[in-house]
Parts: structure tokens; C-alpha cells; sequence
């Protein structure tokens, strides 16, 4: 069936195909790379139809398709470590490092600027001299990290090992310098050689325009890209339709449209799935919320089931509270994990992590309706919260049961500013909030759960 008609009909039938949700999900993925949005989803069309050019078959192109639109599930794993590192925002770190030319003079340059730019001058020469020092480590454990981690979430998703294997091996080089393993040529899967060249392709279009993109592509071919793969993207760029499709608005629908035909749509247990891997994805943001996703989500339908919540909105909550912090992965690492009292700037980022999960939530259309749920998860009942100050009945239900368990596990977690509580004090902390940011009868649920183990 042709790819057009295909789509169009999940879409009149109203069933949901993978692809749909993972262009969507994608956007979250933007956000960690601190990219412009629809970065992935625009390197899923770039490397798609370069594989076209090369002759891949379906199969191939399936692999590239998936490769190139989730290549950053992994990303979230090195934010940390880089922000850390580098005494720097790994957003934005992340976004300039990709404009650096090869070669280790550029990348001496850029260390030098970037590292601890707002940082005391001791802080900055010791984080200068860690990175030169075991420069080469660091990177080969990021990288792994990251590739690792994004294979492991490509599986949960239930992509091809093609596609798990595209993903490990995105940063490696034509040449052999690349990481993790150094490959070499044909050696690196399709999926990761058009992957890296439509990453490199977009990064440079974004920033410099088309002739950016041309010239670096046609810069890196036979060092880190496929010459092969990078004379097919220089004759494809002579066709201004191309870059028509790709500058336009429409450009997620193009792309979805051109998502693998796959056999199985999305039903609610594979939803449900989705959204737990996803929540990996979130919790691998910080080394303090590892598992914080999940147990949110599980607590959330332990809590709903006791307070008797209909069973038919216990899945929708549950999802929603597996998201309920997706719009951290728009919020820098040196903010989420800092020891001390953040300051005012600092607050107002971290606070936007509630707004951004209203948006990427609010872009997938089978989730939507739970954007609302989850991104009030800061409200409290007495107003004084945040992002909208609702208050008392305004908050809903299904996000007040969210709030509790979110509360009950960053406290029960340890925290960069505290160690973990132990249960009883973490409900001792939550009394004192019982009718101000915690619901009565959820905090009542919560210690009926928990005692009954
Ligand atoms: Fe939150
Ligand atoms: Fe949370």
C-alpha cells in the first residue's frame, strides 16, 4: 500500500501508528540536544531521502527512517555528565559542539571557550585540566553511555536490532576516528552513516543555510561521512523541491507519511510501553531521578485504586504521570542537579519544565488530553503554585494523585540538596502540606498504600 494512502487511513480509522507517535515524541528528544525544534524529525527526512538515492531497499529505509528520528534517545544519559564536566548549560553545549569543525585544534578552541564560561577562574582552570587530562576517556564514556542507552530504549520500543545498532553506532566516522568502537566504512550500519550526514546536514542548514549545509557535508565526506552517501546528498540538493519540503511547516506530516508501514497499530498496552520508555528517557536526565518516572506512574494507579478512580481512567493517569516531567529535558542539567539554592533565573527555568511538558504532550495527539494532567503537577491546592496557579477544585483528581506521589518519591530519593527520607519522615514532611500543595484524601490513600506494603 502506498505510504500516503497508508497514513491517511490509520488517520480516518483513528488508529495510531508508531511512527506517529515517535515524530511526536521526538520533539522532547530536540529539546535535550537543545536543537531547534523538529530537528529529528527534519534528519528523518534528509537521511530517507538519501537512502532513496543510494537504492536502499524498503527494509533498509525502514532501518534509516527510524535510525535518524530517534538517533538522541540516548542523549539524555550524558546531560549530566557534560554539565558537570564542563561547567556549562548541556543544551547549549550540546548545540555549539555540533557547529565545531573536526580536528583537534577546533575542538582545544572550543573546550577553552566553553568550560566554565560563567565559572570562577580556579573552577574553570580545574575543569580545563580534567578535560585535557583525561580528555579522550570522557568522551569515549559519554559517547558510550549515551549510544548504550539509546540502543536500550530503541529495543523497549521494539525496533529492529538494525535500528538498536544504527543508534549505538551513530558517532562513529567513515574514517575510523569515530566512537564508540572506531569502525570503518561499510563496517558502520546504513542507518548511522545517513543519520550522522543528516545530522551534520541539519545542524549546518539551521545555522548557515543550504549552502552551509552543502558545503560542510561535502567538508566531511571520505573523513566522517559516506562519500557515497554524501554525493547522493549533493545531487539531491540541486532539487529545489527538496529543500522546499524540507523548510516547510508541513514537514511532520511528510514525514509521517513516509513512516514504514508496520503491521501492528498502536493500542493502549504498546502505548503504555511508549510512555514508559519515554519515561526512561526523562529519568536518565539526572543521576537523582533514575526509576523516578515509573515509580510515579506506579504509585499513581496504586493511590487511584484505592481511592476507587473509574477504571477507565486509571491508564490515561497513569501515562500522564509517567510524562509528568518530560518538559525537564528542556531545563539544563546545571539547574536540575545544582547542590545549592538556585537563583532567580535558575527557578524560572526549572519551573518551565512544567510548561514544556504541556507542549510536547499537547503535540501527541493520542496523549494530549493528559498534557493538562501532568503539567500541573506543581500546582497546589492553596494557588501558590505553579504554572498556572490554579487552585482547591481547579486542580483536578487525576493530578492531585500525581502531585502526592511525586512528592512522596523526591523525597523518599536522594536529592543533590539532601539525602533520602526514610518513609516515615517523608510522611511526616507531607502532613505538614496536607490541604496546601497535598489533597487529603490522596495523602490519606498514599499512607493506606504504603502500609499495606
Ligand atoms: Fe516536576
Ligand atoms: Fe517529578
Amino acid at each position: 500500500m502506498p505510504r500516503m494512502q497508508h497514513a491517511a487511513l490509520c488517520a480516518a480509522s483513528g488508529t495510531i501508528s508508531f511512527g506517529d507517535v515517535a515524530g511526536a515524541f521526538s520533539y522532547a528528544l530536540d529539546l535535550t540536544e537543545g536543537q531547534p525544534a523538529g530537528h529529528a524529525v527534519r534528519c528523518c527526512y534528509i537521511a530517507g531521502r538519501v537512502a532513496e538515492r543510494l537504492g536502499a531497499d524498503p527494509a533498509q529505509t525502514a532501518h534509516v527512517h527510524y535510525t535518524a528520528l530517534l538517533k538522541d534517545l540516548g542523549c539524555s544519559s550524558n546531560a549530566a555528565r557534560i554539565a558537570e564536566l564542563y561547567l556549562a548549560d548541556d543544551r547549549t553545549f550540546k548545540r555549539r559542539w555540533k557547529t565545531v569543525p573536526p580536528g583537534l585544534p577546533s575542538t582545544l578552541r572550543f573546550v577553552f571557550r566553553e568550560t566554565g564560561a560563567s565559572a570562577s577562574w580556579t573552577r574553570r582552570i580545574g575543569a580545563v585540566a580534567n578535560i585535557l587530562r583525561h580528555g579522550d576517556e570522557i568522551a569515549q564514556d559519554m559517547i558510550l553511555a549515551r549510544c548504550t542507552r539509546g540502543a536500550e530504549i530503541a529495543r523497549s520500543l521494539r525496533r529492529d536490532e538494525a535500528v538498536a545498532q544504527g543508534i549505538y553506532h551513530l558517532d562513529e566516522h567513515w574514517n575510523g576516528t569515530g566512537r564508540p568502537d572506531g569502525l570503518t566504512g561499510q563496517a558502520i550500519p546504513l542507518g548511522a552513516r545517513l543519520a550522522l550526514l543528516a545530522q551534520v546536514a541539519d545542524v549546518f542548514h539551521q545555522t548557515g543555510g543550504r549552502v552551509a549545509a552543502q558545503d560542510e557535508v561535502a567538508r566531511r565526506a571520505g573523513t566522517w561521512l559516506d562519500p557515497e552517501a554524501a554525493r547522493a546528498f549533493a545531487s539531491l540538493a540541486e532539487d529545489e523541491a527538496f529543500w522546499r519540503d524540507l523548510e516547510s511547516p508541513l514537514i511532520d506530516a511528510l514525514v509521517a507519511a513516509r513512516a514504514p508501514v508496520e503491521d501492528a497499530p498502536v493500542d493502549d498496552d504498546w502505548l503504555d510501553a511508549i510512555t514508559l520508555a519515554f519515561g526512561q528517557v526523562i529519568d536518565a536526565k539526572s543521576p537523582y531521578t533514575a526509576g523516578h518516572s515509573g515509580r510515579v506512574a506506579r504509585y499513581a494507579e496504586d493511590l487511584a485504586r484505592q481511592m476507587g478512580v473509574p477504571a477507565d481512567r486509571i491508564r490515561p493517569l497513569r501515562r500522564a504521570a509517567a510524562l509528568h516531567d518530560i518538559g525537564k529535558l528542556g531545563v539544563s542539567s546545571a539547574v536540575l542537579d545544582k547542590p545549592g539554592t538556585l537563583t532567580e533565573a535558575e527557578w524560572v527555568e526549572m519551573r518551565e519544565h512544567a510548561a514544556h511538558t504541556n507542549r510536547i504532550l499537547g503535540r501527541i495527539g493520542v496523549l494530549s488530553d493528559m498534557a493538562d494532567l501532568a503539567a500541573a503537577h506543581h500546582e497546589r491546592l492553596d494557588g501558590t503554585g505553579y504554572p498556572l496557579g490554579l487552585r482547591g477544585e481547579q486542580i483536578r483528581v487525576e493530578t492531585r494523585i500525581i502531585t502526592t506521589c511525586d512528592f512522596y518519591d523526591a523525597l523518599t530519593a536522594d536529592r543533590p540538596y539532601r539525602a533520602a527520607m526514610p518513609r516515615q519522615r517523608a510522611l511526616e514532611v507531607m502532613a505538614a502540606e496536607v490541604g496546601r500543595a497535598v489533597d487529603p484524601a490522596c495523602f490519606a490513600a498514599l499512607t493506606e498504600v504504603l502500609e499495606s506494603g
